[in-house]
């Protein structure tokens, strides 16, 4: 079988990390008997430097036309926070997001038994594991409600952010969570802030409901600051959390950083329709990129997940997860991985060792 993958390089490190895992998706193929034909999409600041836009015309059909689309990474100071949307690379983030319908946004975030010593919670804590599964709402809430900046009579000026949630954008995250928590280990925590805000008691109640339709799945509401709380007293306790768009982009950045390190951590972000859109969850790191630093397995690691969530094919996304566990418990390390006085190879090497394992 021939699929058809669109590149989206980016900026900073993203270039880098998506070939490595490019590379790995042809040793794949050429072990399972793949091809694959790719597609460059140029999209975020080097977009805006290359024909002054982050999100140029064209950008979601070319994607559209693709099986699958893997993401470096978009952004950088030197693009800072234009006033003009289209200036911004975080705008071509989420109109790709919005386009393509990529509702659910699943980050897993698990701690590699060769790295328990670079999480840097309590060693009991560490020992009794991590595994769980972020689905983050991706295109709904205050992320796309509308924006204002107005003049008050008295209090200067003042800026808003709306923040909405339907029935339906709720009900369908909720199922996919509910699916998924079915294929791990049955349970299912709802985080949300139900004792504030008007959105939350929606949310709520919509997965009450499905609570009863999916009653072998163990379900609890759990508070968001609670929440983070408990991701850093006790994260062995989750197993899949739903949440809505902008808690989960917080959790996710301190559910990664309990793994040892945001350069592990890969994301899928997925609609109803193909393509569905991979991506490590770390930025484009813009201090260390060119200079082979870069971390490649959260890159590596999202093209498992494509194989598995867009192509369903298992055993290759297993064949890319084995390889680099084989690697990390051989003891190599990238930079950000390593302790101090620990040597560390950069992200060609890492590359070309995981493919080796594959
Ligand atoms: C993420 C990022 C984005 C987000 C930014 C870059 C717009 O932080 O994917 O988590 O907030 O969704
Ligand atoms: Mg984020």
């Amino acid at each position: 079988m021939n699929y058809k993958i669109a590149l989206i390089r980016g900026d900073g490190i993203g270039p880098e990390v998506v070939d490595e895992a490019v590379k790995v998706m042809l040793a794949v193929g050429e072990k399972f008997g793949h091809s694959f034909t790719f597609e460059d999409v140029l999209m975020g600041g080097c977009a805006i430097d290359a024909v002054g836009k982050s999100y140029p015309e064209g950008t979601a059909e070319k994607c559209r036309a693709c099986d699958a689309v893997l993401l470096g990474a978009v952004g950088g100071p030197k693009w800072g926070h234009s006033s003009e949307a289209d200036k911004r690379p975080e705008t071509a983030l989420l109109s790709i997001r919005r386009d393509l319908g990529l509702y659910a946004n699943l980050r897993p975030a698990a701690l590699r038994p060769a790295l328990a010593e670079a999480c840097p919670l309590k060693k009991e804590t560490a020992e009794r594991g991590i595994d769980l599964m972020i689905v983050r709402e991706l295109t709904g809430g205050i992320y796309f409600g509308r924006r204002e900046r107005y003049q008050t009579q008295d209090r200067g000026e003042e800026a808003a952010d709306r923040m909405a949630y339907s029935q339906m954008e709720i009900e369908r995250i909720g199922r996919r969570a509910f699916e998924l928590a079915r294929l791990r280990r049955g349970k299912l925590a709802s985080v949300d802030k139900a004792n504030v805000l008007e959105t939350s008691r929606l949310w709520r109640s919509v997965m009450h409901r499905l609570a009863e339709e999916y009653a072998d799945v163990q379900y609890e509401d759990v508070l968001v600051d609670n929440a983070a709380m408990q991701l850093v007293r006790d994260p062995g306790q989750f197993d899949v959390v739903v949440t809505e768009n902008m808690f989960g982009d917080i959790l996710s950045d301190e559910a990664s950083m309990i793994t040892g390190s945001i350069g592990l951590l890969p994301s899928a972000s997925i609609g109803d329709q193909a393509p569905g859109l991979y991506e490590p969850i770390h930025g484009s790191a813009p201090d260390i990129a060119g200079q082979d630093k870069a971390n490649p397995i959260a890159t590596i690691l999202s093209v498992a997940m494509m194989f598995r969530y867009s192509f369903r094919l298992a055993g290759e996304a297993q064949a890319i997860e084995g390889a680099v566990d084989a690697v990390l418990t051989e003891g190599w390390r990238t930079a950000d991985l390593a302790r101090p006085g620990e040597a560390a190879v950069g992200t060609a090497r890492m590359g070309e060792l995981i493919r080796e394992k594959i």
